[in-house]
């Protein structure tokens, strides 16, 4: 084999021998699809202690039930775990997500600012949209692997979790453009002293609601 051809065939195998040495875990589908599910099940026990604080620290009535909501539809959706291990013949077991980890450190420090409680309100639904975005982006890719390997029982479970990040998403999003956003502009205009006119209030909550 000439040096050219040489390097060519390693340059071919070697994404996949990169992919070997990081780790065992991940050298099939079905052993992605595993390890997927280890960093979903690390993400929603992370998921059901945040909610709670979330839920509790949240003023407006409708977004503190939004997250209770959630957050027992977040417990079930621990459990919709547990059965996709048993069917994929694993024993229920976490990795450290460090994605919804990250989000959640940052939601934290948002807790521990003094700030108005409708401008509080909005940072709770923003925070809780970027985790809720992560988990959609997860249980997507989940979802098309365990479809790929034709384990439909999986995907039918990671399916119906995944509806319900996306529907939890979109009513964060309408609870945000229905009040939250345009009541704590509310709230800054009434702390300045500035007017505030029918007309001023309905095109803030327009460009506040393109903010979020
Ligand atoms: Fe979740």
């Amino acid at each position: 084999m000439k040096r050219n051809q040489r390097r060519q065939s390693t340059r071919k195998t070697g994404s996949f021998q990169r992919s070997q040495s990081r780790s065992k875990e991940m050298n099939s589908l079905e052993k992605l699809l595993v390890h997927e599910l280890k960093d979903l099940y690390h993400a929603e026990k992370q998921l059901v202690k945040a909610l709670g604080k979330l839920a509790k620290a949240a003023t407006h009535e409708e977004l503190k039930s939004a997250f209770e909501q959630h957050l027992e539809q977040t417990k079930n959706q621990v459990n919709r775990l547990e059965q996709a291990f048993e069917i994929m013949g694993q024993k229920a077991s976490s990795i450290e997500c460090k994605g919804i980890k990250g989000i959640v450190e940052e939601g934290e420090e948002i807790l521990k600012e003094k700030a108005d409680p409708q401008v509080l309100d909005a940072a709770l639904i923003g925070a809780a949209q970027k985790a809720e975005h992560y988990e959609i982006a997860a249980y997507g890719t989940a979802c098309t692997f365990a479809e790929t390997l034709g384990q439909s029982q999986v995907k039918d479970l990671l399916g119906q979790t995944l509806s319900e990040e996306k529907e939890t998403d979109e009513r964060l999003t309408e609870i945000a453009e229905s009040f939250v956003n345009a009541e704590s502009v509310k709230g800054e205009k009434v702390a300045k002293g500035e007017p505030m006119g029918a007309e001023e209030t309905e095109g803030s909550k327009a460009e506040e609601s393109a903010a979020l």
